[in-house]
This record gives structure tokens, sequence and C-alpha cells, in this order.
């Protein structure tokens, strides 16, 4: 059976003078994930938060903090995300040479663990894995920045993985990541997503708004 969609904000479109009010807001309007995008200027062209950023924001919220892990190499720097207080630690497929150790790291520290694809990486680099992951994160822009066009070919990606992910009978969230507003939320739901990030269309008009944008990209406005 299907699971509820849940919306997961990404906090890069938030005001980052306020960032521990944004974090309020945004949960008290409905968010059920906090998304923490974290870049390293290397795996991606931008640098954002880190691990201090992340440790501020938890006395801001009781949400899950779904840590994104934009940087290469991701290994040395999971234990101080697991210290930050991240509870899904999702790093990308393309950012190490060994994705099952990374997987399995993650795991060890007894936190959840997604896998990310860019854009050009095929559902199938994660046959092999399906059986470790909590989440799988389908990038549906070139990862590094908010405010992108959604690439519509993700949409066939998106359907794949959720024949995988159903095939495996595990709890698995299937992410969609990247350009998702009020005209492509619905399309990566119809594809199976269940997991919406939205950093752009969560955020926009300031914190009177959350609320009614979170109710719109779910479409229950
Ligand atoms: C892109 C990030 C996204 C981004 C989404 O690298 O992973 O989470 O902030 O922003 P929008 O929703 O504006 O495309
Ligand atoms: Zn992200």
């Amino acid at each position: 059976m299907r699971k509820p969609v849940r919306i997961a904000p990404s906090i890069l479109a938030a005001d980052f003078a306020n960032l521990g009010k944004e974090v309020t807001a945004i949960s008290e309007a409905g968010a059920d994930y906090i998304h923490l995008d974290v870049m390293d200027g290397h795996f991606v062209p931008n640098i954002s938060f880190g691990p201090t950023v992340i440790k501020s924001l938890r006395n801001y919220t009781d949400k899950v903090f779904d840590c994104h892990l934009m940087i290469s190499p991701v290994d040395p720097f999971i234990p101080e995300f697991v210290t930050a207080g991240a509870d899904i630690i999702t790093l990308h497929q393309e950012a190490g040479a060994h994705l099952h150790r990374s997987i399995q790291l993650v795991k060890s520290y007894g936190k959840k663990v997604g896998v990310s694809l860019n854009p050009a990486t095929p559902a199938s680099t994660l046959e092999l894995v399906m059986d470790e992951v909590d989440l799988v994160l389908v990038m549906s822009v070139n990862p590094g920045f908010g405010g992108q066009k959604f690439i519509p070919s993700q949409l066939d990606k998106i359907r794949t993985l959720r024949s995988m992910i159903d095939e495996t009978g595990r709890d698995i969230d299937l992410q969609v990541d990247g350009g998702i507003n009020v005209e492509t939320a619905p399309l990566a739901i119809e594809a199976g997503a269940d997991l919406l990030v939205a950093g752009s269309a969560a955020f926009k008009g300031g914190p009177d708004h959350y609320a009614a944008n979170i109710k719109a990209l779910l479409g229950r406005s």
C-alpha cells in the first residue's frame, strides 16, 4: 500500500539570517521532515552549510532531520553529522567508489540511510543495495542550486524506482528533489514519489505563506 505523500522543505531557500526561526516556522506550517542541503564546493559547484549549523538548528524543531550530503569524500564526515543530530543521512551514489561501504557506515551509527542519484545516473545502479537503504532520492535537477527547472526525464526513473522499491517489500521512502512546485509535484507523485523536497516553492512569500505553500504542494489546498 502506498504511503501518504509527505513534504521535506529545503532550508536552502530560507532566510539564512534567521534560520532558527525559519525552521520553527516551517515545522509549525506542516513540514514532515526538514531537508538540509549540505554542499562542499567540490562535489557540487556551491557551498552551503555543515554540521555546526545543523547542530544549532536541532534546538528549533523536533522534526526529522533529513540531511542531503552533496559532498565528496563523504565517509570521513558521517560521524559529525550523526553528532549534529541527523536522523536520515543521504549520500550520493556518485560521491565515491564504495557506495556499499558508505551505506554500512551510516547504518553502523543506527541512522537511516538514503542514496541519491544525479539526473544522469540510472536507477539500475541501486539494484544491489535496495535491501540496505531506507530512502532513495531522485535528483530532478543537477544538484548545487535551488530554483532550477524540473528535468522531466526523471519521471521515468521515479517509475522504475517505484517498482524496484515495491519488489523489496521494504519501507523505503522515494524522494524527489529539485524544481518541485504546484505543477511538477503531481507529476512526481503520479510517477510514484512519496516524499517531496521543495525549497523555493515551500518558502516563497515568507512565514505567513508556509502553511498554504505546503498544502498546495500536497494538493490539499
Ligand atoms: C539542490 C538541492 C535542493 C534544492 C531544491 O541541490 O538538493 O534540495 O534546494 O530547491 P528548489 O525546490 O528551489 O528546486
Ligand atoms: Zn536536497
